[in-house]
């Protein structure tokens, strides 16, 4: 039986199929911009199963209706040549058929079974760990990837596999020295790039984050619109909390909105970079409608909560009231027929987190507040990064501050500057609210240490 670059066996495979997987596994990994290739070779292949159900797996990453129904057509093509699939290529056909009927605990447990089997299955390892990130399951994130960094020690790319899996569950230190270790090899490992921009991120090291991300930022030319514009989109991050926020309008004007419109992974990184400078005081003039125009085709997916709490923010920001009615309307439904393993993520938090930000961008303040306290305790629920969640709890102190609980924003505020001590605007609402609570000691040490960490950062600009 042939066999593939990483020694697994390939039923039914010639030198062209094996190719087509190989150059699937290293473009997938790399984020590379030349997936369609693969996927025409999948439309001819006529022997070998692997490659319609990668091309499905393919089809179903992209969280679309279009999406999902080019994913059936590729399984039927892959059903019909499953005579004679070994049980690896059987766990495949399983969890591709588990995710399009929105199964992803089902998917999860077999790529987690997977990755104990086949640990060189690279790809089955990195579909695992997009539906444990899907699901809110750091730990299973972290355990598919100190497999595979255990057991493919000859290929550079499972250490930002396994650092991602280290960082989101809180293991900084860790990750970050992986992830580097890649980098030592080779420098173009834009996974590697984004572990390190999130560990950074973590430990409120703004100024370095935006050094290294600069540094490493041509090589993402090659890149995905994801990976291409996920990176900028954290580089803005930093920026934003470096006070820079008009070089963050920039980035989103230049690398981060632009590359493929149609694409979810491009439209919640331009909602969540917009949302974050509004936060900041920050005029975004009229960029919410044309980022909603593409927003409306999306009101009944219901593939993620993460992914659908970033369209209807993007939606109401861009006062489109129906739509948004009608995404409520949709979510609650979604919430009520939920399988029992994601009944939270969609009934206890993206239903009242939902209607908290539609509150929310009507100026209720109060009550965005009171719905989106609601659901923060099951936040890591919804999936995605803890990084990209901070996006909902800035918003849920946001409203806090604007309805005058200045206890529970001062709660959140001083927990935030413990983690992230090196944050200017922390620091002046921190100010802020101190003031409006009458104690003005604190007040003023806060205010004093925003101003010298201003200062600072201004200063290591002009040396
Ligand atoms: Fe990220």
């Amino acid at each position: 039986m042939a066999r593939d670059g990483q020694g697994l066996e390939v039923s039914n495979a010639g030198a062209e199929a094996i190719a087509s997987l190989d150059f699937l596994r290293d473009e997938w990994l790399s984020f590379g911009n030349r997936l369609a290739e693969f996927v025409a070779a999948a439309d001819k292949e006529a022997s070998c199963v692997l490659l319609p159900v990668m091309a499905a797996n393919l089809m179903l990453s992209m969280n679309s209706d279009d999406g999902r129904e080019m994913a059936y057509k590729y399984l039927a093509h892959a059903k019909a040549l499953a005579k004679g699939a070994n049980a690896r290529e059987q766990a495949w056909l399983a969890t591709t058929e588990a995710w399009i009927e929105g199964n992803t605990d089902r998917c999860l447990k077999i790529h987690e079974d997977m990755a104990n089997e086949w640990p060189r299955d690279l790809l089955g390892g990195k579909l695992g760990q997009l539906h444990a990130f899907n699901c809110g399951d750091a730990e299973a994130l972290l355990r598919i990837g100190e497999r595979l960094f255990a057991a493919n020690q000859d290929n550079r790319y499972v250490n930002a596999m396994y650092a991602f899996g280290l960082e989101e569950c809180n293991r900084i230190d860790e990750a970050e020295e992986i992830a580097r270790a890649a980098l030592e090899v080779d420098r173009r490992d834009p996974w590697a790039h984004h572990a390190v921009a999130h560990c950074l991120e973590a430990r409120g090291r703004m100024v370095e984050g935006v050094a290294f991300l600069e540094a490493m930022s041509d090589t993402w030319e090659g890149c995905n619109s994801f990976m291409y514009t996920h990176n900028w989109w954290h580089l803005a991050l930093f920026l934003i909390d470096l006070d820079r926020t008009d070089e963050a309008l920039a980035l989103f004007d230049e690398r981060v909105w632009g590359v493929w419109k149609e694409f979810c992974e491009d439209q919640i990184n331009a909602v969540s970079l917009l949302a974050r400078l509004e936060l900041r005081g920050v005029d975004v003039g009229g960029r919410w409608a044309d980022v909603s125009h593409y927003l409306k085709p999306r009101l009944h997916e219901h593939f993620v909560p993460f992914l659908d709490l970033q369209y209807l923010h993007g939606l109401a920001r861009a006062g489109e009231h129906s739509a948004v009615t009608e995404m409520l309307a949709s979510l609650e439904d979604k919430a009520e027929n939920a399988k029992p393993f994601d009944r939270e993520a969609w009934a206890d938090c993206a239903v009242p987190a939902a209607h908290g930000l539609a509150a929310y961008a009507k100026g209720d303040h109060a009550e965005a507040a009171r719905l989106l306290g609601q659901a923060m305790p099951h936040l890591s629920k919804i999936g995605g990064s803890i990084a990209q969640r901070s996006l909902f709890g800035a918003i849920h102190l946001d409203a806090l501050m604007k309805s005058g609980w200045n206890d529970a924003a001062l709660k959140i505020l001083q927990a935030d500057d413990r983690e992230r001590p090196t944050v200017p605007w922390t620091k002046r609402s921190l100010g802020d609210l101190y003031r409006r609570v009458g104690r003005m000691e604190q007040a003023l040490a806060a205010e004093y240490q925003a101003e010298r960490l201003s200062r600072q950062y201004a200063r290591g600009r002009t040396t």
